[in-house]
């Protein structure tokens, strides 16, 4: 039996780039075509509903992209966010114990103590906030956490940033592997030799406790045997947790910069003067940024048998994009959803921004508690903080993908002169 598919798309969807113009489209996209299939054969999922619906059942929405991307296959080894159940869970317990919210609790002197001495290095009362702050915290953080330099940080935004700043126009050109697979060789090349490093420093009884040292010494248990990690999943692995561990938190405190400036409280009240007054409601905010300016503005996920999403049927072998900005915009999950309200519950409550089901981010705990520590030290220390800039060119946002800025000007207004 073969399955009809929608006609090709007459249009593109506007970028991340574009925030206004895709916010609206996206509004326009949930009431008239909930699942929308693009020009380059992909479907877009836009409702809250059934972005949870895709993202809950893996068995149908399998994140294993290599199925239909042979190259995929290779780069895609060892990387968490691409492996499905049962694999997923016994690679995911890998590192999932550094992840807790206990553990994670434990890093917050660390993380404070990162936050002042950035802070303190800021001269005068104009600054760039990713530069100064909203880069480098996270970036140390989870290079900390898996044992690489400081003096490599450099380095690691430098690709980051060419990973990121890709321009795709057509996701399905076979040209798109090879692009990916060379603006990741660098970085894939230090990590490998970092993992070789462990690996016989755990030989030798030398080994320190940082994540590369738990990934090569890990055990997955595979068909009743356990196995190492090869130097190459391992690798991934690393590259997986340095990436997620750092963008999307850099991206979320440049969010909620932009969000406190532009989004007023209901009752017209100033997010920043209120988050100064009563940093017990920092948490709630950053909820709130997260759904107003979801960093991964989508995931990704591939059909492997028929299904029927909002009365469209999707054939297998498809690529199936559930949005996440747009699902935490849906009016059919959220009260005025765009306006910026602060109880709408901490703890993320129905905001998909971390995604939902066997994926979730693995990270959330340590994204929430390094947004709290930055506007706690941030608020105590400015009475104001506002975008100076918000012509697009100055603030260099992130061309698709990922919804954020790569640079955000802002001027201080101190609590303390002198
Ligand atoms: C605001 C910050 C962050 C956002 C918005 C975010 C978002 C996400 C999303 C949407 C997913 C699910 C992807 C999918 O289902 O396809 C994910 C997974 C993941 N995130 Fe985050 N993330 C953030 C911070 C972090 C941090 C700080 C880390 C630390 C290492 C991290 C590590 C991971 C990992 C390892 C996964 C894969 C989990 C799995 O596949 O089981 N993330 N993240």
């Amino acid at each position: 039996m073969t399955t009809t598919e929608p006609a090709p798309a007459d249009h593109d969807a506007p970028t991340t780039a574009d925030e206004p113009a895709l916010l609206a489209w996206l509004a326009r996209m949930r009431d008239e075509q909930p699942v929308w299939r693009d020009r380059f054969g992909m479907y877009h999922v836009f409702r809250h509903a059934d972005v949870h619906t895709v993202l809950r059942d893996p068995a149908t929405f399998s994140s294993d992209t290599g199925r239909l991307s042979p190259v995929a296959r290779t780069t895609n080894r060892g990387m968490l966010t691409q492996i499905d159940p049962p694999e997923h869970r016994r690679m995911r317990m890998v590192v999932s114990s550094a992840f807790t919210p206990k553990r994670v609790a434990a890093l917050e002197p660390r993380i404070r103590a990162i936050t002042r001495s950035l802070l303190d290095d800021v001269a005068g009362d104009a600054f760039d906030l990713v530069d100064a702050l909203a880069f480098p915290l996270p970036v140390t953080v989870i290079a900390e956490m898996l044992g690489l330099p400081a003096s490599d940080h450099g380095m690691f935004r430098e690709w980051a940033d060419r990973l990121f700043s890709m321009q795709v126009d057509d996701p399905t050109d076979p040209e798109l592997g090879p692009r990916v697979e060379a603006a990741m060789a660098d970085i894939r090349g230090y990590l490998v030799e970092r993992v070789r490093e462990r690996r016989a420093a755990v030989a030798d009884g030398t080994a320190g406790d940082d994540l590369i040292t738990a990934l090569v010494a890990a055990e997955i248990v595979t068909d009743g045997s356990p196995v190492l990690l090869d130097d190459e999943e391992a690798a991934n692995f690393s590259l997986l947790l340095l990436l997620a561990g750092h963008i999307t938190t850099t991206v979320l405190l440049g969010n909620a910069l932009r969000t406190f400036h532009d989004h007023p409280l209901p009752d017209g009240r100033n997010v920043w003067t209120v988050l100064g007054e009563d940093p017990a409601s920092i948490p709630a905010a950053i909820e709130e940024v997260l759904r107003l300016r979801s960093p991964f503005a989508q995931t990704g996920r591939v059909t492997t048998r028929d299904v029927e999403i909002a009365g469209t049927t999707i054939p297998a072998d498809r690529f199936v994009l559930p949005s996440l900005l747009s699902a935490n915009h849906d009016e059919r999950a959220f009260a005025d959803p765009e306006a910026f309200v602060l109880d709408r519950g901490i703890g993320g409550g129905a905001q998909t921004a971390f995604g939902h089901g066997v994926h979730f981010c693995l990270g959330a705990p340590l994204a929430r508690l390094e947004g709290r520590v930055a506007l706690e030290e941030l608020t105590a220390r400015y009475a104001a903080l506002d975008p100076v800039d918000t012509d697009a060119a100055a603030l260099r946002p992130y061309p698709r993908g990922v919804l954020g800025v790569r640079n955000l000007p802002v001027r201080g207004t101190p609590r303390h002169e002198g």
